[in-house]
């Protein structure tokens, strides 16, 4: 089991999750942060931390385990963020938003810290 990153965190990126994480699990997009699946070791504190309730154990995935593939292809490849920076400007304005993931999210890598 691991918990994946979710539609909600697309735009938002508010990054609370990567401060409380034992293991530096998380990896950085332009727009949305993942998990590593392999790393994660369940321990569910991330999860109320996050503003938007994006974080969610992988039993809760889609049917299609669409977001636990999301997350092991983008923990592979994008750098890894231990620290929070600054959310978008506009973060606020994309909470309420669904769909997010199909319409906004970019496979470009964030700067990691
Ligand atoms: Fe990190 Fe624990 Fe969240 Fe996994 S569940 S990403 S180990 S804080
Ligand atoms: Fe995303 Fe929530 Fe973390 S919006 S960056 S999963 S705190």
């Amino acid at each position: 089991m691991t918990y994946i990153v979710t539609d909600a965190c697309v735009k938002c990126k508010f990054m609370d999750c990567v401060e409380v994480c034992p293991v530096d699990c998380f990896y950085e997009g332009e727009n949305f942060l993942v998990i590593h699946p392999d790393e994660c070791i369940d321990c569910g504190v991330c999860e109320p931390e996050c503003p938007v309730d994006a974080i969610k154990p992988d039993t809760e995935d889609d049917p299609s385990g669409k977001w636990l593939k999301v997350n092991t292809e983008f923990a592979k490849i994008w750098p890894n963020i231990t620290r929070k920076g600054e959310p978008p400007e506009d973060a606020d304005t994309w909470r309420d938003e669904t769909g997010k993931f199909e319409k906004h999210f970019s496979p470009k890598p964030g700067k990691g810290t």
